[in-house]
């Protein structure tokens, strides 16, 4: 298959038959030739050409001879397994020692040959796959038959899933919902704002097709069997009005009058006031000026306008919410019956009453903060609310969630817009296809393990083909995403065998 040419400690470079099919991001075993039993895990990084000639210009000159031929006779290269050859470069992963994978420290002895993995080599590489499985080890472009994921213990060191529109973030999100449903031993709420998660995008199966009693769902819109999204009044602090809406300094100071004059009730009080009233109360004393306070008004009517907010004080879904995921269910928010800012507005406050939750416990419940299940609070486009470091609640999650076992999962096709303080706390990134070569430097340089190397690959990643870098692995893992549709075969394939054994009366 290839033998070592040249290299040093973090890159073997191979000769490989001119006829072998070799693609950027295979994997390879390389057997030491000389120290026994000492195997090292390496990933093709890049491939060129190679000649054996006696003269430098050979390949030169037998391309001009084949040019004057003009297909008209067949050129003959002699010794063609001799003269030709493929350069390829890797990057030593790792070496296999027992069940472990070691860092590489040292190189393969002299014309040490590779060959392709067998199942028993990668078995080692089973115990870094996790316990939320999302599609396959990949070789290149083909899926291993072993599965590779996450460990659902870190969600709370946060995610990142990015890649350019269409290149399967969508998909993989259903994928991690249905391995976390599966597993119930984690809580997830996912925010939706495109509403493409429960039903799934035409002609594909979403969420519903698992029957899973751990999906729990909430909707803005108006849909028959789910119950509808609704927050309590009291639950919108005036903070979320500024981190949501552009709010000018002035709208600012409005707001924190309001907080002053009515506290949890202010956005009712600011509701239930004729504009008149509130001119009346604010303009003179409080000095708010008029259009600052019609603005404010406006905002506020077009929040209860939009039927998210109950009349009842101690109605809403965040306590039901959290229930659920205190007992390792999914929860699905689907907010794509909002405008953009009301429904971010509904998704920042549900993220911070769950982180909220989580936090008390941590403080004030010692032990039931421990029988707690992390949690992942995932969300779409999620550049919208990660720009600034210190704005809102995501970016205080993404800061100190950590510490309370809530995780953010940020979705987003244009990382590079994220700040850079949020990109570092991602501790686990799945990286796909992403077009941008911005975006793909600012991961580079965001990810907790060395992703120069694998530069080539990640610029020719396909559609559901992704890379996840974490620091809780030897190396970043190649992988290919099940599509959501495989996913709910399987899923169903096995729950249909586990019903079976019960009806046999074994478990
Ligand atoms: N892992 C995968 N395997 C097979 N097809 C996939 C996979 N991921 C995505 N696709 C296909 O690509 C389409 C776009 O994927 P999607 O997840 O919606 O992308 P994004 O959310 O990044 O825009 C999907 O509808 C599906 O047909
Ligand atoms: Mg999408």
């Amino acid at each position: 298959m290839g033998i070592v040419i040249d290299g040093e400690v973090t890159e073997i470079v191979l000769r490989v038959p001119y006829d072998r099919d070799i693609h950027l991001g295979e994997l390879l075993v390389m057997d030491d030739n000389v120290f026994d039993g000492r195997r090292y895990l390496l990933r093709v990084t890049s491939i060129g050409y190679g000649y054996e000639a006696a003269e430098n210009d050979w390949a030169e000159r037998a391309a001009g001879s084949i040019m004057l031929m003009d297909g008209r006779e067949e050129y003959t290269i002699y010794h063609r397994e001799r003269r030709l050859y493929k350069e390829v470069k890797c990057l030593p992963m790792g070496r296999i020692e027992g069940n472990e994978i070691r860092p590489v420290k040292t190189i393969p002895s002299h014309f040490s040959s590779s060959r392709e993995p067998e199942p028993q080599d990668y078995r080692v590489l089973e115990r870094y796959m996790g316990d939320i499985a999302v599609g396959r080890l990949r070789s290149g472009e083909r899926a291993l038959d072993i599965e590779a994921g996450i460990d659902g213990n870190t969600f709370p060191y946060h995610i990142g899933i990015f890649a350019t529109t269409g290149m399967g973030k969508s998909n993989l999100m259903r994928v991690l919902a249905g391995s976390t449903m599966r597993s119930g031993r984690y809580g997830m709420l996912i925010l939706d704002p495109h509403g493409e998660y429960y039903e799934g995008p035409p002609s594909e199966p979403g969420l519903r097709d698992l029957n899973s009693r751990r999906l729990r769902v909430y909707s803005s819109r108006n849909m028959r069997g789910i119950s509808p999204l609704q927050v309590s009044y009291r639950e919108i602090y005036t903070s979320d009005m500024a981190s949501i809406y552009s709010v000018s300094e002035a709208q600012r100071e409005a707001l924190g009058i309001f907080w002053r004059a009515f506290g949890r009730d202010w956005l009712r009080e600011v509701h239930d006031h004729s504009f008149e009233e509130l001119v009346e109360r604010f303009a003179r004393i409080e000095r708010i000026h008029e259009n600052t306070l019609s603005v404010v008004k406006r905002r506020v009517d077009n929040i209860f306008d939009m039927g998210m907010v109950s009349e009842d004080p101690d109605y809403s879904v965040s306590n039901q919410i959290i229930a659920d995921l205190m007992e390792g269910r999914v929860v699905l928010v689907d907010t794509s019956g909002l405008r953009e800012e009301e429904e971010l507005l509904i998704s920042s406050v549900l993220a911070r009453r769950v982180f909220e939750h989580w936090q008390n416990l941590f403080l004030e419940h010692h032990d039931e903060f421990q029988r707690a299940p992390p949690v992942l609070i995932t969300l779409e486009e999620a550049q919208r609310v990660l720009q600034d470091a210190k704005r809102g609640v995501f970016p205080r999650i993404a800061r100190e969630g950590r510490k309370f076992k809530v995780g953010l999962c940020a979705i987003s096709q244009q990382p590079k817009l994220i700040h850079e303080h949020i990109l570092s706390q991602l501790n686990t990134l799945f990286i796909m296809g992403l077009s941008d070569d911005k975006d793909r430097e600012k991961l580079g340089s965001a990810s907790k393990q060395d992703l120069s190397p694998l530069r080539n690959e990640i610029k020719t990643l396909n559609v559901g083909e992704a890379i996840i870098t974490s620091p809780f692995t030897p190396f970043a893992i190649p992988v290919s995403i099940y599509s959501f549709e495989e996913f709910v075969r399987n899923y169903r394939e096995e729950q249909e065998g586990t019903r079976i054994e019960h009806d046999d009366g074994f478990v």
